[in-house]
């Protein structure tokens, strides 16, 4: 069974192929045209999933050495998302099913990259926890099946990643600055904890999170010191901002895991590539805590496709809808 997976929510223009559950192809451009901004310019974005996606998709197919008639079913991300940039990939998949008369299914952005897990840790059991971090969602699901998902935190304000890139554009980094941030953190010396920024903590059931109090914090640390301390001291900023986050996030993945009684915990989204994120949450969660190979973190077309598969296999199959802002 071969599914095409098409992923166009945001500034990824994705497309792939899979056999069942094992990939064979996945082609990922990352859109370049907004680093210039210091953010994803919707307009931009929809621009260029409609110059790439085309290209991108007879790539895919002459590197699969295959065709689209070798396809049985296709996915797309039809929500949540840019609705410009969502349209590209709903209207590309549509075309092909209806030209192709070919099965199609539409997927949630974010149960794509739970999915992702899944893609390298093929017998993964249910129930899991997934801790969903990116640049537009910070959540934590219950896990129980496919299909099956309980939201038991989320972020109130920005996304973790979302505030990664607005900190790193105070401190002169281009968009998206989520890896320069880690990478200059790491040149911080250990033991120098002159610098610190607070934790936030939420009062009470869920597990939510909070990062704008965060990044206001980051803002008025520097609002009063010159270019050259903050060039001077940017591998210590970045790492107590670092900290913090990676402070809230371990923090309520363990106690959402002790609380909902599960063992295995998923971490996934483009923030997961975060080396020390993952080294934290070994930590705590030891052999039980499952995360995909980086170019699987971020947004892809082959979680996508392992999405829509996973619901053909229980015939739950649902026609695109677009809904930009839907979540799980
Ligand atoms: O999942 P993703 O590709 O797109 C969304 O669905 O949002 O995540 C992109 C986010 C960006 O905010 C980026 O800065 C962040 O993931 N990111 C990282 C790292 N690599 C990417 N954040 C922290 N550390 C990283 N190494
Ligand atoms: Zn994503």
């Amino acid at each position: 069974m071969i599914t095409l997976g098409i992923e166009t929510s945001c500034d990824e223009t994705s497309v792939a192929l899979l056999d069942n559950e094992k990939i064979i192809s996945n082609i990922i451009y990352s859109q370049l045209e907004h680093s210039a901004y210091g953010g994803v310019v919707p307009e931009v974005a929809s621009r260029a999933h409609l110059e790439k996606i085309d290209r991108l998709t007879t790539a895919l197919f002459k590197e699969a050495s295959m065709s689209i008639s070798d396809v049985n079913l296709i996915a797309v991300t039809d929500s949540p998302g840019l609705a410009g940039a969502l349209l590209v990939g709903v209207s590309f998949g549509l075309g092909l099913h209806e030209s192709w008369n070919i099965p199609i299914t539409g997927v949630n952005h974010l149960e794509g990259h739970i999915f992702s897990s899944l893609l390298e840790h093929p017998q993964l059991e249910y129930p899991f926890l997934a801790l969903v971090v990116s640049g537009g969602h910070t959540a934590l699901y219950k896990v129980t099946d496919v299909g099956c998902y309980e939201c038991v935190g989320q972020t109130v304000d920005d996304a973790a990643g979302e505030a990664y890139d607005k900190v790193g554009k105070m401190i002169g980094f281009q968009y998206p600055a989520g890896r320069a941030i880690e990478d200059e953190s790491l040149k911080a010396d250990i033991d120098n904890t002159s610098i610190s920024f607070p934790v936030a903590r939420l009062s009470g059931s869920s597990f939510d999170f909070s990062f704008s109090g965060l990044k206001t914090s980051v803002k008025y640390f520097l609002a009063d010191k010159n270019a050259q301390y903050i060039a001077e001291n940017r591998p210590l900023i970045c790492k107590a901002f670092q900290n913090a986050v990676i402070s809230s996030l371990v923090t309520n993945a363990k106690n959402a895991a002790r609380q909902c009684n599960m063992k295995r915990v998923v971490l996934v989204g483009g923030v997961a590539c975060n080396r020390q994120l993952r080294k934290s949450m070994a930590d705590v969660f030891g052999s039980e805590v499952y995360f995909p190979h980086p170019k699987l973190c971020t947004d892809n077309a082959a979680m996508i496709a392992l999405c829509g598969y996973k619901h053909y296999m229980k015939n739950d199959l649902r026609f695109p809808r677009m809904n930009p802002s839907k979540g799980i």
